[in-house]
């Protein structure tokens, strides 16, 4: 998708009040942040901490706490309709709960960092009809102190997602030199990324209230 660089504004756009009040009606969208660091001072969960600076109305974002305690994917320790082990069972059962997920990622090596294509590998079984990611909408951005923030990472990580079966928003968020990217209020100081940053919320909650609709549509239809 396109963005506008060019507008500054830090503020959503609402041109009437109605509108403003037809959002705070709609049903509540529950979002999961995953970051792809594990480390405390991760300028990656300052990222997601951002994220939670400009949702967008009722909806609420969750960190999922525990990556680290995630076991390393083995198919043998799997069960037949997927998960196994308590920490990949802690995680399918976050992914389940939200209706959308927001990933956070850094760049290693040109790549995703391990712990997260490891959460990925256990989320996209047994089938990507079938896994805890179907359908589900998600959304990745990053960033890292190099000067393309994390792209890389990023377009495999959203490869992964989409052959594990969830709905990956066609947008990008990449924070270059990410070590000098916040303000003191825990805004991304660049207005342009801020901007880019609200819109991939509001496309994700949107699409996550979409999605949770129908399916409670179609288990109300049995
Ligand atoms: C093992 C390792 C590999 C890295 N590889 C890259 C890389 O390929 N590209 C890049 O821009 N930064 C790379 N970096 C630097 C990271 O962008 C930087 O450490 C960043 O702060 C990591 O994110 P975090 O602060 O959320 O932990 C690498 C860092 C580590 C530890």
């Amino acid at each position: 998708m396109t963005f506008r660089e060019s507008d500054t504004s830090d503020r959503r756009t609402r041109p009437a009040d109605h509108a403003a009040s037809a959002a705070d009606d709609a049903q509540p969208v529950r979002l999961l942040g995953i970051v792809g660091s594990l480390r405390p001072h991760s300028h990656n969960k300052r990222l997601l901490s951002a994220a939670a600076l400009q949702l967008p109305p009722q909806t609420t974002l969750t960190v999922f706490p525990h990556l680290k305690r995630v076991e390393p994917f083995d198919e043998s320790d799997e069960e037949p309709q997927g998960g196994g082990p308590p920490g990949a069972n802690a995680l399918l059962a976050a992914i389940r709960a939200a209706d959308g997920i927001l990933f956070v990622t850094p760049e290693y090596n040109g790549s995703i960092p391990g712990v997260l294509k490891n959460a990925v590998d256990w989320a996209s079984r047994p089938t990507p009809a079938t896994s805890a990611l179907a359908n589900k909408p998600v959304a990745v951005i990053g960033g890292s102190t190099g000067m393309f923030g994390a792209t890389w990472s990023q377009q495999e990580l959203r490869k992964a997602l989409k052959l594990a079966g969830a709905r990956v928003i066609d947008a990008e968020l990449a924070v270059p030199s990410i070590d000098t990217a916040f303000r003191d209020d825990g805004n991304l100081a660049n207005p342009a990324s801020r901007r880019r940053l609200s819109e991939i919320l509001q496309i994700l909650s949107e699409e996550a209230r979409t999605t949770a609709a129908m399916r409670a549509a179609a288990a109300a239809a049995g």
